[in-house]
């Protein structure tokens, strides 16, 4: 009797959407007492992008996996699992959004559901993928992270409102038996007793809609945003120690650093932590603002857009979010190139 062969979870393609419209900070001048110089100096935003009125999560998603299905040369009908991450989903209980991206990209009758892990969804939704391929059960996953927070954000607080932007990101994780092609190592964690740092307490089990929800603003976001910074340079410098240090791999040798997207000062802090130059850290946050579990796919949707990112680079991610949750990961760029 032959071995059995091992099977490996291979990062295939990527893809992404922001919405048309731009919200800079000169329009938050004009809506709350704040200035471009403040954000700029405190969270390193310049403007972030705001989905149409009548443009939905499912919408910007579909875009997104229909690029990534695109760039990776697998036929939809190959396709055998949607995973959707997202804290704004198109309906709040159901059906979930992954059955309406599903539907929308026209892939009908495989499993599909979603995710709720906050920023860190989209790395989430790849060890969920590495389980159902390392296992068997799958061959070709789509994921995708998606937000349209700015239905969620109230634009009159001004704690809130300059950090965030609605955009998606996508990917197809496929099996090989190449090891080379496959994931290093990923690690996600969660701790729920730092619930309320980060939390948007209505419409739910416990706050159900309601002219209370309303009058009182409880569908909206809430954050303990100092709070959260600390937690977030902490956690993530260790766990980006951890695994960089258990696989044994310097940072210096990381030719792409992924962090989530929130504020440019967490992400220079654990830059710094680790002695990484510059150009190894990818930055989007100026420009799409923290998109929450899109914001690391279209970061690496940036790098491959642009030509930095080649076939076989290793990619480090690294991500913060309501939770709380984190997690990392380690993996190769195992698509195709863009040659520019
Ligand atoms: N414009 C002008 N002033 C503002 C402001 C704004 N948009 N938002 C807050 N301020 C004020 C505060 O009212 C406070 O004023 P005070 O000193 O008179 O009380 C002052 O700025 C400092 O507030 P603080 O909250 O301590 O600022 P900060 O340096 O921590 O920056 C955040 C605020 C939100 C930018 C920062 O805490 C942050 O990015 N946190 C992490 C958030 C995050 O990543 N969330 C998502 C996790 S995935």
């Amino acid at each position: 009797m032959s071995p059995i062969k091992p099977i490996y979870a291979s990062f295939r393609s990527i893809g992404a959407y922001a919405p048309e419209k731009i919200l800079s900070n000169a329009d938050l001048e004009k809506m709350v007492d704040t200035t471009d110089e403040w954000i700029l100096k405190r969270t390193g935003i310049k403007e972030r992008h705001i989905a149409a009125a009548d443009e939905y999560t499912s919408d910007m998603a579909a875009k997104a996996c229909e690029l990534a299905i695109e760039r990776s040369g697998i036929a939809k009908n190959k396709i055998d699992l949607v995973l959707c991450a997202t804290v704004t989903p198109d309906y709040f209980n159901m059906p979930s959004t992954a059955c309406i991206i599903s539907d929308k990209i026209g892939i009908r009758n495989v499993q599909a559901f979603d995710i709720s892990a906050a920023c860190s969804g989209f790395v989430y939704l790849l060890s969920i993928a590495k389980a159902f391929i390392e296992s068997g059960m799958k061959q070709n996953v789509l994921i995708v992270g998606a937000e349209k927070f700015s239905s969620i954000v109230d634009y009159t607080d001004r704690s809130t409102c300059i950090l965030f932007g609605d955009g998606a990101g996508a990917a197809i994780i496929s099996a090989t038996s190449n090891k080379e092609e496959g994931f290093i190592d990923l690690h996600a964690s969660a701790d729920g007793s730092y619930a309320d740092l980060l939390i948007t307490p209505a419409p739910g089990a416990i706050h159900p809609a309601s002219q209370h929800v309303i009058d009182t603003g409880l569908n909206f976001v809430q954050m303990k945003g100092n709070e959260i910074f600390k937690l977030a340079v902490k956690t993530l410098t260790n766990d980006v120690k951890e695994i960089l240090a258990k696989n044994e791999i310097n940072p210096e040798d990381i030719p792409h650093f992924i962090p989530h997207q929130a504020n440019y000062r967490i992400i220079k802090a654990v830059g710094d932590a680790l002695k990484m130059k510059d150009e190894q850290v990818v930055l989007t946050v100026g420009k799409y603002g923290n998109t929450s579990a899109a914001s690391i796919p279209m970061a690496i949707n940036d790098i491959w857009e642009s030509g930095r990112l080649q076939t076989g680079e290793l990619m480090l991610l690294d991500t913060f979010g309501g939770g709380l949750t984190w997690a990392s990961a380690l993996l190769p760029f195992a698509g195709q190139a863009i040659n520019k």
